[in-house]
């Protein structure tokens, strides 16, 4: 992944024009200047999902990504601070990979539903039910929970890490529709957490794609595996945001639906200009928290620090470094 250059302002008010008010812009534009001069005098990196606004996503990331790619980043990094543009789980994943530098993140209530469904006692006692069974967990979980695991996934390398173990049965958490959409790949059994849901991927349903596929004809349909089978299997592709890209620049398709977060499609549109996107999305209310105001006092501030023990970084760093090595 290489560095993003700093955008000149009028790279970005061509960038951010489609997406944001005139009005919404100009008072982007001066926080954005002070992010971006905040960073060099603390010697900060800035990592943003796919998932953040264009005016963070295109504005102040060093680098952007799906959670496997600022994971694998934010392990290599040297810069004094790390500042997570994504939700809490990522940012304490960047913790325990690089335990050394302080990792912030612009607010902690930027939490996951799916990391929110599951604690680190329901996986002890999951484990003492099926006991010598592996755990592979997605990222998409506490850091509590990444330390009773054998070996964490993302949504790019999730079957890849289910091949990559010899046993015949695994306890796959906590997302009950990946669990659903792994299982129709592997000949493996996969023993799912029911309750986790990812809330803005839940809310789709085949008949979106039906319904579209009958007004588009030649629509190409791209959807996240977090996605009900349903959902998946209706699809062209499935895969992780940034897989999502990956296959939009690797095919010729002019009509395209992604069933993913809004700001994807808005970040999309701007990255594949000659292209058409479709846009049925829902809003994640926790990427959402993540605003530019609230990324220059995290910098101003070097709040809020990310701080976990020294156990459960040593737990959680060899599941989320197993799965590193796997690629
Ligand atoms: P990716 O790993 O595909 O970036 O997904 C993270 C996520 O939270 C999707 O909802
Ligand atoms: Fe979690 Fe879903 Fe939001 Fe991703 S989109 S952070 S999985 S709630």
């Amino acid at each position: 992944m290489n560095r993003l250059p700093v955008p000149t302002d009028e790279e970005l008010r061509q960038t951010l024009s489609a997406t944001m008010m005139p009005h919404d812009l100009d008072q982007a534009l001066p926080l954005i200047h002070e992010i971006n001069e905040l960073k060099k005098e603390k010697n900060a990196v800035i990592l943003g999902h796919n998932y953040m606004t264009p005016d963070v996503y295109h504005g102040v990331s060093d680098y952007v990504g799906d959670s496997l790619g600022l994971a694998r980043l934010s392990a290599e990094t040297e810069a004094d601070i790390i500042l997570f543009n994504g939700v809490h789980f990522m940012a304490e994943t960047a913790k325990v990979l690089n335990p050394q530098r302080k990792v912030l993140i612009a607010d902690l209530e930027a939490g996951c539903s799916l990391a929110e469904s599951i604690t680190r006692k329901d996986v002890q006692e999951l484990k003492k039910k099926f006991p010598g069974v592996p755990v592979v967990t997605y990222v998409n979980c506490s850091a509590e929970v990444k330390a009773e695991t054998d070996i964490c996934c993302t949504s790019a390398n999730a079957l890849n890490v289910i091949e990559s173990l010899p046993d015949d049965t695994i306890i796959f958490l906590p997302d009950a529709y990946l669990a659903k959409n792994m299982q129709k790949q592997t000949s493996k059994r996969l023993i799912a957490w029911e309750k986790g849901k990812c809330m803005v991927h839940e809310l789709y349903s085949g008949d979106d794609v039906r319904d579209m596929r009958r007004q588009f004809p030649d629509l190409v349909v791209i959807s996240h595996p977090e996605c009900d089978t349903d959902v998946t299997e209706a699809s062209d592709f499935a895969g992780s945001t940034s897989q999502m890209e990956d296959f939009i620049r690797n095919s010729e398709q002019q009509n395209i639906m992604l069933l993913t977060e809004c700001s994807m499609g808005d970040n999309l549109r701007h990255k594949f200009p000659d292209r058409h996107f479709i846009s049925t999305c829902h809003t994640c209310p926790h990427m959402k928290k993540i605003t530019l105001s609230k990324v220059r006092d995290a910098l101003l501030k070097e709040q809020f620090e990310i701080h976990l023990s020294d156990e459960i970084i040593e737990k959680a760093r060899k599941s989320v470094e197993r799965m590193i090595a796997i690629g």
